[in-house]
């Protein structure tokens, strides 16, 4: 019997956390392998040390990409592999990626780093951004889940008070795309392939982020899509990926961002599609 460890943080205190390595440990054994629950701290990385349990593959839910990459390096199979985790953890990163695959998005502008105790107001230099995707416009985190570290910058005032507030932090600085004001899609992939898909939309927030508020609803992807959908997720080589989708001009589809960690309760209440199911078949697949 295969054994499995389903890894999350154990900092997290929220329930979905926990309830999302549920859904993982319960989906492996279903199809008949052994699962632990594992909180990232229950394992030493001890480097001088072997580990005392090996399982035969992980499901890695959280961004501890140091832990990933310990676990990688001692032969064991990690899901995603921590490189993708890595890149899709930082949003900068990640669209630097996207770009380079000639993925659709929202025209992005890379912040430079600024250390901490500096600044580079008075260059120009974001003057010149301000010229460029004008207002309003997006503000986004390299590190941020839920919505919590985008930003809708109406102002130049709130513009100059965010850049400043930023140093020493990566962000990039995003087209707002109007069309797509509070709505977007979720597209759940497993090794390439689409197995669900959710419409979210809120009534309150620009973001459609059911934790800011949306709600989500059951949809029909387009062939376009579909295609943005799996590309993006295959441009950052993600086996597991949510891809959020925006509405640009003619409903054409843009992507806003690839999770290599996506939760899937949500999209599981709404379409009845247990990701996890999909993701276990996929890894048990792949190492027979
Ligand atoms: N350029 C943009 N134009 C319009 N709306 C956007 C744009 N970028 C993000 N949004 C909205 O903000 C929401 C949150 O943005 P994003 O998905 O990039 O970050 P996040 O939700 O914090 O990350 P995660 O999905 O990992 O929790 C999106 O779902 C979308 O509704
Ligand atoms: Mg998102």
């Amino acid at each position: 019997m295969k054994i499995c460890w389903v890894i999350y943080n154990g900092s997290l205190t929220s329930d979905k956390f926990r309830d999302q390595a549920e859904l993982l440990a319960d989906a492996a054994k279903r199809a008949g392998v052994k699962a632990k629950i594992v909180m990232n701290y229950e394992v030493m990385m001890s480097l001088n040390a072997q580990l005392e349990e090996r399982p035969d593959f992980v499901v890695f839910l959280d961004k501890d990409i140091l832990l990933a990459t310990f676990l990688k390096n001692v032969g064991i199979p990690v899901f995603n592999d921590p490189e993708v985790i890595e890149t899709c953890d930082n949003k900068a990163k990640q669209y630097i990626q996207l770009a380079k695959n000639g993925i659709a998005m929202p025209e992005t502008i890379i912040a430079p780093k600024v250390y901490p105790k500096f600044t580079i107001e008075g260059s120009g230099y974001y003057e010149q951004v301000l010229d460029k995707l004008g207002l309003p416009m997006i503000i986004k985190e390299g590190h941020g889940s839920f919505g919590m570290k985008v930003y809708l910058i109406e102002t130049e005032e709130e513009f100059f008070a965010k850049v400043d507030e930023l140093r020493g932090i990566d962000y990039v600085f995003q087209e707002f795309i109007e069309t797509s004001r509070g709505r977007d899609i979720r597209v759940n992939i497993v090794g390439g392939e689409i197995v669900a898909a959710m419409y979210r939309s809120s009534q309150t927030d620009f973001r459609a982020n059911i934790t800011n508020g949306g709600v989500a609803s059951i949809v029909e992807l387009t062939a376009e899509q579909k295609e943005l959908a799996i590309r993006a997720a295959d441009a950052v080589r993600a086996e597991f990926a949510g891809v959020d989708l925006l509405f640009g001009d003619n409903e054409k589809p843009l992507v806003c961002e690839v999770n290599a960690a996506a939760h899937i309760r949500n999209i599981y209440n709404v379409t009845g599609i247990n990701v996890a199911d999909k993701m276990i078949e996929y890894i048990l697949g792949k190492l027979a």
